[in-house]
């Protein structure tokens, strides 16, 4: 009886060593150590035999099954032994393998657009100089955009500027004006604002006409403002901007709520002034519309124009921003071409808000 038991045990344990030694994971190793020395496995059920063998024989077979299931625990423990350090090996070669001073994958970074980056540039000289900035709606009464501007319904000067009509009765934005009659009913005289802003008109789209674009409002009123005022503050902008003297053009344009309006043109810096699609071949830009307020505008904003007088102008950032960058065609801006002109140190700060 005990020999045959004991033919089982040699067998069961050769068997184990073998299976140990075959395991080649560490997975592979724990089912089986499972299936060898687990409860329902061969060992096991040798020890449920015990009882088969004659009394005189239990003690010592009882103590070869111990040792054969040391000696099994034994073979696997040595076994794990060599695959936690092969799978520690295999660990470190892949370490070695990432290269620390090799530089990052280039990620393709957002920037600035050219017109954001000449608006920063602007409001930062208007700053220095004590002006606020200030932000009016896109979405707009008549009353701001036109009326409060000595545009009444029925006016020619309403055909200037082809509007988008909202079915509400708004309107979007032919220009940032309407910000003058806001900023002045917010604030009142003394003052001193720029509104920066998108505008819209109802426009055929070619090289220099956009539908969507921005311009740049800007507003001063004060006792005893004269055209010098605005002469040396136009010019010091455009010098601030392009850093070299800008030759320039004053000539009279026609604006409801100005009086005396004047069209301020720089020489075309696509083609240096000799002509090209961007300046419909005239060698100029219209850049910077201004004037001294009209004083029925004046009136609206709850100025008093005996007491008080102010200038204005409506500086075209989309078109400043196409000088400055050398872009001939206002298309190009609105194009999705992400590659970046400059990047910017700097951002303004946030608009004061003038929308109901
Ligand atoms: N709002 C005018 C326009 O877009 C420009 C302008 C602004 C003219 C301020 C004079 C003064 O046509």
């Amino acid at each position: 009886m005990s020999s045959d038991l004991d033919a089982q045990l040699q067998a069961i344990r050769a068997d184990g060593e073998q299976v140990f030694a075959d395991a080649a994971t560490l997975e592979a190793l724990k089912q089986a150590e499972a299936r060898v020395l687990g409860k329902k496995g061969p060992l096991a059920a040798l020890f449920g035999r015990i009882r088969e063998c004659t009394p005189e024989q239990r003690g010592p077979f009882g103590q070869r099954l111990n040792e054969a299931k040391a000696a099994l625990a034994e073979r696997a423990q040595g076994r794990r032994a060599e695959l936690e350090q092969s799978a520690a090996a295999a660990d470190l070669k892949q370490a070695q393998a990432f290269d620390p001073t090799l530089p990052p994958p280039v990620v393709a970074r957002g920037s600035v657009h050219p017109v954001t980056y000449v608006q920063w540039e602007v409001e930062d000289v208007f700053e220095r100089l004590g002006f606020s900035v200030v932000a009016g709606p896109e979405m707009e009464t008549e009353y701001y955009n036109f009326e409060a501007l000595n545009i009444p319904a029925m006016h020619p000067a309403r055909d200037m500027q082809d509007t988008f009509w909202l079915t509400s009765g708004m309107l979007l934005r032919t220009h940032t004006s309407p910000c003058q009659v806001r900023a002045m009913e917010r604030f009142g005289p003394p003052l001193r604002v720029i509104a920066p802003g998108r505008c819209f008109r109802y426009e055929t789209i070619d090289a220099s006409h956009e539908n969507t674009f921005f311009q740049l409002e800007g507003l001063m009123i004060d006792r005893h403002i004269s055209i010098a005022n605005l002469i040396g503050i136009m010019k010091l902008l455009l010098r601030e901007i392009f850093k070299r003297d800008v030759k320039v053009r004053l000539r009279p344009g026609y604006f409801p709520f100005v009086e005396p309006g004047f069209e301020l043109d720089m020489s075309c810096s696509i083609c240096d002034g000799a002509g090209c699609a961007t300046c419909k071949r005239s060698g100029w830009v219209e850049i910077l519309p201004c004037g001294m307020v009209h004083p029925n505008v004046l009136r609206f904003g709850g100025i008093d124009p005996h007491e008080y007088t102010g200038f204005a102008f409506g500086l075209g950032l989309t078109r400043l921003a196409m000088m400055k960058y050398g872009v001939g065609d206002i298309r190009v801006l609105n194009s999705g071409d992400l590659r970046p002109i400059v990047y910017p140190e700097k951002f303004s700060g946030t608009p004061i808000t003038m929308a109901e």
